[in-house]
């Protein structure tokens, strides 16, 4: 049966469900170019260039038309970009949220003409689930979660000592940064020795990581024994600014973060950072899938996780070359 895309319409409203139990979603007419129009975040890091990279090369590879839009970190960016992607009649619409709620009028304005819309990365809270047909991304709690059991071994090894740890948290009101700091918090909370005595937004970049973790340093001084970032790039800039401050970043301070770029593994190689928990940003692939999926008519699930791992210090050195971001 060919389906044209208004039979997508009367099924759009409740796709992510009706894909969850396997009913297919109609599909655009045959031998058109899928053409998504996908709004990103920014470039604040390390991470967020692979991604893109990830994104843009995927949809090379696929023969889709991609319509991309850097929203320079600011929800009202990305607004703009889905409005200016439902104007231009894109057969997709993608995402990755800078901030998690505040969403659903544009994306009933995306529903009404009819357009699906996937998440990537992030997640968004909003009332009506079926505002969106899929979200892959990574399990945010669950990467806090291991940043702690990794301090719990940690303090094993230094002997059940008590330890003052500093939070170099997220951009305020994003997913990652709101579920990484509650599944860390979840984890330590089960030995009181444990006490985080400073947590500010570093907002997931190197500059403004250095300049928090610079006052911290100010105001903690040698009080501090652990740093938790909750990505590596503001980790970097805090290394940069315990360095100045004359003490030893892995060693004076622990340092715990979250992504697992190259340059994370180079500075656990220089002894500088002890660990970090994986954070996969090559969802393009995947995104491509889903997409063709959604418009051909295919079941989708309505959310991917992505498997991931955690990389200590004395693995990096052997691991490092074979990193892909
Ligand atoms: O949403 C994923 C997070 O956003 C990454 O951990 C971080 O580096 C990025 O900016």
């Amino acid at each position: 049966m060919t389906l044209t895309r208004r039979s997508f319409l009367g099924v759009a409203a409740g796709a992510g469900a009706l894909a969850a139990v396997g009913v297919p979603i109609p599909a655009l007419a045959a031998n058109k170019p899928l053409t998504i129009g996908f709004s990103q975040v920014g470039a604040e890091s390390e991470w967020r260039t692979a991604n893109t990279a990830s994104i843009k090369a995927a949809a090379r590879q696929a023969g889709v038309n991609l319509k991309f839009a850097d929203a320079q970190q600011r929800q009202e960016n990305q607004v703009k970009a889905i409005r200016s992607f439902i104007a231009q009649r894109v057969d997709v619409i993608a995402f990755s949220p800078v901030v998690e709620t505040g969403w659903d009028t544009v994306l009933r304005e995306a529903k009404a003409a009819k357009i699906p819309v996937i998440l990537t990365d992030r997640s968004v809270k909003v009332s009506d689930p079926s505002l969106y047909v899929s979200f892959i991304g990574s399990d945010f709690v669950e990467e806090g979660r291991r940043a702690g059991r990794w301090l719990l071994e940690y303090d094993k090894q230094m002997g059940g000592k008590p330890l003052n740890i500093v939070e170099l948290q997220g951009t305020v009101g994003s997913a990652p940064a709101t579920d990484r700091k509650t599944g860390f918090a979840e984890i330590i909370a089960t030995n009181p020795k444990l006490k985080i005595i400073r947590s500010q937004t570093g907002d997931f970049t190197r500059a403004k990581g250095k300049e928090v973790m610079e006052a911290f340093l100010k105001s903690e001084g040698k009080n501090i024994n652990v740093l938790y970032a909750h990505n590596d790039d503001m980790a970097i800039g805090a290394i940069q600014a315990i360095e100045e401050a004359g003490l030893k970043p892995g060693k004076d301070i622990a340092i715990v973060s979250i992504d697992g770029v190259r340059g994370a593994f180079q500075a656990m190689v220089q002894g500088k950072l002890n660990v970090t928990i994986e954070c996969n940003p090559l969802l393009g692939p995947t995104l491509m899938q889903i997409a063709q999926a959604v418009v051909a008519g295919k079941p989708v699930a309505k959310r991917v996780t992505i498997e991931e791992g955690v990389f200590p210090a004395d693995v990096a050195a052997k691991v490092l070359p074979t990193r892909k971001y």
